[in-house]
């Protein structure tokens, strides 16, 4: 799994600093901490808590309350599996389904090999392309669950 360095730390103390005491400050400070480590662990919400001096209970609250945050470090390849209402429609919910059998790891969490983490997203701007999903930077597009075996056995290969 990727480590965390100093300079996602000092980005998020950055984030911290400008939203402290704002309207939102823990959802906003959390999102950019997503976007930072891709997730939120226990030790970066107690920074946060006590970066915006705000009670941990609150940072955690919000942090487990949205789907939207990873509790647990990321593995080496994210899987996002788009629920927006295009890709809903024509079955998404069913391809979410196969990765999360063919893994056999639920929604939000890492495989025990580090290697994925399962994620639902919202909208990735590829309705088009709907069901969609996203494996790091690759986009899947017109899928359905059957395909799913051999997309993941592609990045299963790269590291063996
Ligand atoms: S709803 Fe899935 S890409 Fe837009």
């Amino acid at each position: 799994m990727p480590g965390f360095t100093q300079e996602m730390y000092a980005k998020l103390d950055e984030a911290i600093a400008s939203l402290r005491g704002q309207e939102g400050a823990v959802m906003r400070t959390l999102q950019a901490a997503q976007e930072i480590f891709g997730c939120v662990t226990k030790p970066i919400q107690v920074r946060i808590a006590e970066g915006l001096n705000v009670p941990l209970s609150e940072v955690y609250g919000v942090a487990t309350f949205y789907s939207q945050f990873s509790l647990e470090e990321r593995g080496e390849h994210i899987i996002g599996v788009c629920l927006g209402t295009a890709c809903y429609v024509k079955g998404s919910k069913n391809v979410l389904e196969k990765v999360v059998e063919t893994l056999n790891t639920p929604v939000g969490k890492t495989t025990p090999d580090g290697l994925f983490t399962i994620r639902d997203t919202r909208c990735l701007g590829a309705c088009g392309l709907a069901p969609v999903m996203m494996i790091d930077d690759d986009v899947y597009g017109r899928l359905v669950p059957s395909m799913v075996p051999d997309i993941l056995k592609k990045y299963q290969k790269a590291d063996a």
